[in-house]
């Protein structure tokens, strides 16, 4: 028999819109019992490295509709835009909130919260703490949560599976790092909030831990996977780390160059430039690299971010955290010289298919934050988007997984069910003796992923790749975990995090090699145009023992048809 520890609502993943829906869900009402596992500390979560600000319309000359617009125009018209007109209202409520909760924001020489441009953005709506909006936010959000009784945090978590009884959320599987040891978590309403898998790509803006977990465990547990095939690579991926480099750099004025001296993006957006959204700014980079104009250097070809003409003042005021970055892992003062860059993986708009209410196809689970895909971005996410849509759906679900812990009972699971995972991951994962090594299918997988599965696609690259991850699932198999002890075991961890990760990598592949068209951030060098009387529509992907089974579904348009989409 597994321990079963309960709660009336299980959330899944303490970044911002984990910890978000966790304190809604408190508020609701003081005797709802919630517990927030992660298998990190909650501001070592992926959304403290959100830099450049969040989007919300707080100004005169702004409004809903342009939000609206620029978001539908940015996902090259997949959004479902009743989810969008939704969004773009909530969001300032959020920033309004945060600033209560203590967030601190920039402010304007009259004392207003600043906003900053943005790619895509038709107006400066990008609010900002420095250039370090994300971890301000989520320290906000952490200190918030911990003040109330009834939020419970098991730190250092690792969930395995999700329990469904009925087509409804019973509970889930977890491993405690400190002991090694498995437990069953029952609740009434589970929320998944665990973020994106970039972390399937060598070059990423990501951190090690992004590996998609909560994705594949809805995916496995019935709940299908909506649009994967839409990754966003992020224009300035610092090299040769990939951390990230703001798009607010590009915000606050600065230009991207090539090896000839040249701002090459009014060959590619004459009148955004640089602050095109990045769908755009990444193909003219990879372009421009491909063409011979990247810079050459140690570790290839790269595009130089130039800030120099922003001054040391302005760099040291908004952009503190990548000019210490710039320095200490490139070796490189801004002020004085360019940032090296390439485009890095950096965003899936694809995940968990749920509704405007985060909603899946399963009775009492939900879905918020990167790891959903609630239609928001469609095919392009713009920068910025994406720390409001976890404070908006955050929200969104700890009210909707409140409601709806309030008004059902804990419901019955089974312990053959639980027993049956314990032994999938201690008897098979962990004690099989193959001759694999985790890092070595990893590494594989990841550069699969990197050469095939990039900015520019074509057919014959995604099935070559879809069959190389086939055959990485099958030496998954015959693998063997080093480290031999039950605590903080992260060889096991990084195990179970792989086999995460090749479900993912599968799913994103056949939906990439099924669409032929191109669309925001999916380019097909074989199908070079959007092509809406086939494609304006959403990817399903339904896990079977067999690989993914596609299906489709339309986009919801209300107000705007889908037109060129030029800047
Ligand atoms: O460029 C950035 O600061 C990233 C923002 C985002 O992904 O929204």
């Amino acid at each position: 028999m597994l321990e079963a520890l309960s709660h009336d609502i299980v959330i899944v993943g303490a970044g911002m819109a984990g910890l978000r829906a966790a304190i809604t869900a408190a508020e609701i009402n003081d005797k709802i019992d919630i517990g927030v596992i992660s298998k990190v500390y909650p501001i070592r979560s992926h959304s403290v490295c959100a830099q450049g600000g969040t989007a919300a319309m707080m100004r005169d000359g702004d409004s809903y509709d342009l939000h609206a617009w620029d978001t539908v125009k940015g996902s090259d018209f997949l959004a479902d835009q009743d989810v969008v007109e939704f969004f773009v209202k909530k969001a300032p409520e959020e920033i309004t909130t945060l600033e209560h909760w203590g967030c601190p924001w920039s402010r304007t020489e009259e004392g207003k919260i600043n906003q900053r441009p943005f790619g895509g953005h038709s107006f400066p709506r990008a609010c900002f703490a420095a250039d370090m909006t994300g971890f301000h936010e989520m320290h906000t959000l952490d200190g918030k949560a911990k003040t109330y009784p009834n939020i419970k945090f098991y730190d250092e978590w690792f969930v395995t599976s999700l329990m469904i009884e009925k087509n409804a959320a019973a509970g889930l599987t977890a491993i405690e790092l400190k002991t090694g040891e498995m437990s069953v978590f029952r609740a009434k309403a589970i929320i998944m909030a665990t973020g994106g898998y970039a972390r399937v790509y060598e070059f990423t803006t990501f951190s090690h831990t992004a590996t998609g977990d909560g994705m594949t465990m809805a995916y496995r547990a019935g709940v299908p996977l909506k649009d994967m095939e839409f990754i966003q690579f992020h224009p300035t991926g610092m090299v040769p780390s990939g951390i990230l480099i703001t798009g607010g750099a590009r915000g606050e004025g600065g230009y991207l160059v090539n090896a000839k001296s040249e701002r090459f993006m009014k060959r590619y957006a004459p009148e955004k430039m640089e602050l095109a959204p990045r769908d755009i700014v990444s193909r003219a980079e990879t372009t421009e690299i491909q063409e011979g104009n990247g810079i050459e250097g140690p570790h290839g070809p790269y595009i130089a971010l130039d800030l120099r003409h922003l001054g040391e003042e302005k760099i040291n005021e908004r952009l503190p955290l990548i000019r210490d970055v710039a320095i200490k892992l490139s070796g490189v003062d801004p002020v004085d010289e360019p940032i090296p860059i390439r485009p890095a993986a950096h965003y899936s708009m694809g995940g968990i298919h749920a509704n405007i209410k985060t909603e899946t196809s399963v009775l009492g689970f939900y879905a918020a934050g990167e790891c959903a895909c609630l239609n928001v971005h469609g095919a392009n996410r713009l920068g910025t988007n994406s720390t409001s849509d976890c404070l908006v759906f955050g929200a969104v679900a700890g009210e909707e997984a409140a409601k709806f812990a309030l008004s059902h009972d804990l419901r019955d699971f089974s312990q053959e069910k639980a027993l049956a995972e314990e032994r999938r991951i201690f008897d098979d994962i962990w004690g099989r003796e193959g001759d694999e090594r985790i890092p070595v299918i990893r590494d594989e997988l990841r550069r699969i992923m990197s050469e095939r599965v990039w900015v520019f696609r074509k057919e014959d690259e995604l099935k070559s790749a879809l069959n190389e991850v086939r055959e990485l699932k099958e030496r998954f198999k015959n693998t063997r975990v080093e480290d031999r002890d039950r605590q903080f075991n992260t060889g096991l961890v990084g195990a179970l995090q792989l086999d995460f990760t090749l479900d993912l990598s599968e799913v994103t592949i056949a939906g990439a090699l099924a669409r032929t068209e191109s669309r925001g951030a999916h380019t097909r060098l074989d199908y070079p145009k959007r092509d809406d009387e086939n494609w304006l529509k959403h990817t399903l992907g339904h896990y079977t023992k067999d690989g993914p089974r596609l299906a489709y579904i339309p986009v919801t348009i209300t107000k705007w048809s889908p037109a060129v989409r030029a800047y």
